[in-house]
């Protein structure tokens, strides 16, 4: 979705994507930081979402760079079904991407992703969050709005496939209580279980 610029589920290979539970209550996902294995999954989904997905070789070498990026995963047993990227900035984080598998989509996988990304960058110490969204992508916009994220301007023709214009959010605030409040509040309204893997305390 934005820097560097943009524009199938993880485990077993060739496996069709696992498919939620009826019942919001029922999702259990596991979140934890996107390691090598989790890319053939990553990739699925990226092939699934995007006219111009990013290659194994760009992944790599994110999370080549872990001093400066966070990348995580959501996983609903051993299928990859989300993921989301945040690339620091001096102060500033910047979203580079979130993606859920299409079957998936409105079960509150990217807010859970979105969630621990931005609690990342709060454990990080950064002031500020951006991100570029395409601007028909109002699905996107109002799940950003959700974090704080507002709009603060546009990148005319931003995108090579249709030259669509981007949308520039900006979340402020991020180590203010009230942000912490906000976060807190959404993860109180996710149903179902997030866990945590991987994680450094
Ligand atoms: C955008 C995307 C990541 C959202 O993932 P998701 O897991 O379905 O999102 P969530 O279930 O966490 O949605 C949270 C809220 O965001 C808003 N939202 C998300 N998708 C929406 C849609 N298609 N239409 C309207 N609102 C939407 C809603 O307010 C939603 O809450 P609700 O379901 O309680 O109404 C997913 O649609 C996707 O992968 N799209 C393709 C890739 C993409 O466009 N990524 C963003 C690039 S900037």
């Amino acid at each position: 979705m934005s820097a560097p610029a943009r524009a199938g589920a993880g485990g077993p290979a060739g496996a069709p994507p696992v498919r939620p539970p009826e019942n919001p209550a029922d999702v259990d996902v596991v979140v934890t930081p996107m390691r090598r294995r989790h890319l053939r999954g990553v990739l699925r989904i990226e092939e699934r979402v995007y006219p111009r997905p990013w290659s194994m070789g760009l992944y790599l070498s994110e999370l080549g760079q872990p001093a400066t990026r966070e990348y995580l995963v959501a996983r609903a047993g051993a299928h990859v079904v989300g993921y989301a990227g945040l690339m620091v900035v001096l102060e500033d984080g910047h979203v580079t991407n979130v993606a859920v598998e299409p079957a998936w989509h409105r079960h509150q996988i990217a807010t859970r992703l979105l969630l621990q990304l931005l609690r990342r960058a709060v454990a990080r110490g950064l002031e500020r969050a951006t991100l570029e969204v395409r601007w028909s992508n109002s699905g996107a916009q109002a799940l950003y709005r959700r974090f704080g994220f507002a709009p603060a301007g546009m990148r005319k023709r931003y995108y090579v496939d249709n030259h669509e214009d981007a949308l520039v959010m900006w979340a402020h605030g991020l180590q203010e209580p009230a942000y912490a409040e906000r976060l807190a509040g959404i993860e109180r309204a996710i149903p179902g279980h997030t866990r945590l893997e991987g994680f450094a305390a």
